[in-house]
């Protein structure tokens, strides 16, 4: 079964084409050079390069494939020298028209997300599925994320299996989720911020630093060159509180508070100091301290020991190595996404989770009423 989906949930355009769990193409095209300066995904900016890039990103991902027999089953393994030539070019109306014969589905993310990048997507995708005559998948961007960690590449590697029940910890740049991922597309939220996402405190610590957008990556960077060591041992919010839910903004408050009373040489554009180090780095052990204990609090509480991690801070070794040591100490598994481009925002999760939803013929019953779903949650 191949279907091409598309995501335009955040700040990123992008298209892929799977077939089953096998990741065919995917593309991405990331906005974070626009939004860089200031400080954040801006929703005007946003919106207006989903608009101008979605149709080459469409392209760029058929000319992926472009290459591949149109009979015959995908894919085959090597392109001869003409094939890569040929691969270059753009595709030809008619070209388009034979790869769209051979896709069974189209899928686009519903939400959540930005309101006026998810509408791009989904105006994009309603077109297409009139154009080639396709039934539409709609998906949940955090179903997507836990799928993730499934995604196969070309060869169909890693062949790992599904294990249910699944713990499913999601850490973005808008959620912090616990799910229970009790079978196929069957979830239940059992935790969730209640304020700022993981992923939004270390990008705002960064700007407080004068580090940049986004913060994830250099606070990272930073943190390992301390040996991820924990200085100043920041609040460690809603650990006393018995349910399963996150909050970071206190975090964050404390955070400026302690900037301003050390009478910072923090500021922004001052060179990168041992200070700032230290500061990175024990911002990031508060987060991540946080997310490990109410994980494993989650755990103690469903008695399920098999994880599945994804959202774009799963990027960060120093979270991986955490969360294996709590899988350890639980006798239980974690699963990552098993290549990077899958832990960020990419479609080609959303085809992953696409290919479940067709399997049991959830489709799109009146396309034309398709509409975006800025907060939408998963449910069973
Ligand atoms: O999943 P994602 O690409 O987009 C959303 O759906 O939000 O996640 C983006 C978030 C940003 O907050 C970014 O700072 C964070 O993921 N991030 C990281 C790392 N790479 C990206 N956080 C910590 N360490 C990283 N290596
Ligand atoms: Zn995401």
């Amino acid at each position: 079964m191949i279907i091409l989906s598309i995501d335009t949930s955040c700040d990123e355009t992008s298209v892929a084409i799977t077939e089953g769990r096998k990741v065919i193409a995917n593309v991405i095209y990331s906005q974070i050079l626009l939004h860089k300066k200031w400080g954040g995904v801006v929703p005007s900016i946003a919106k207006r390069a989903h608009e101008e890039k979605i149709d080459f990103v469409i392209n760029e991902t058929l000319k992926k494939i472009f290459w591949w027999p149109v009979s015959g089953s995908f894919p085959p393994m090597l392109a001869s020298k003409k094939a890569v030539a040929a691969r270059r070019r753009t595709p030809s109306s008619l070209d388009t028209q034979k790869i769209f014969d051979r896709i069974n589905y189209l899928a686009v993310t519903q939400g959540p997300g930005l309101a006026v990048a998810l509408e791009v997507g989904i105006k994009k995708a309603k077109e297409l599925a009139e154009k080639y005559n396709k039934k539409l998948i709609a998906i949940n961007h955090m179903e997507g994320h836990i799928y993730s960690c499934f995604g196969q590449n070309r060869q169909g590697n890693p062949k790992k299996e599904f294990r249910f029940p699944y713990l499913a910890l999601l850490v973005s740049g808008g959620h912090t989720e616990l799910v229970i991922f009790r079978n196929h597309l069957q979830y239940k939220i059992i935790g969730e911020t209640i304020d700022d996402a993981a992923g939004e405190a270390l990008d705002k610590a960064a700007k407080m630093l004068g580090l940049g957008y986004p913060g994830g990556p250099v606070i990272e960077r930073l943190a390992t060159q301390v040996n991820n060591k924990d200085f100043y041992h920041f609040p460690r919010p809603m650990l006393k509180s018995k349910d399963l839910n996150f909050s970071f903004s206190g975090l964050k408050t404390s955070f400026y508070y302690f900037l301003n009373r050390t009478d910072s040489v923090f500021k922004k554009n001052q060179p990168r100091t041992e200070s700032v180090k230290k500061l990175s780095s024990s911002f990031q052990e508060a987060v991540f301290d946080t997310l490990i204990k109410k994980t494993e609090r989650a755990i103690k509480l469903t008695k399920i020991n098999n994880l599945v991690v994804g959202g774009g801070v799963i990027a960060n070794h120093r979270l991986r190595k955490l969360l294996r040591d709590l899988a350890k100490r639980h006798h239980g598994r974690v699963l990552f996404p098993p290549f990077k481009y899958l832990t960020g925002d990419n479609a080609a999760m959303i085809g992953v989770a696409a290919f479940y939803k067709a399997k049991k013929g959830q489709f799109v019953k009146n396309i034309n009423k398709l509409d975006r779903i800025p907060r939408l949650k998963l449910t069973s």
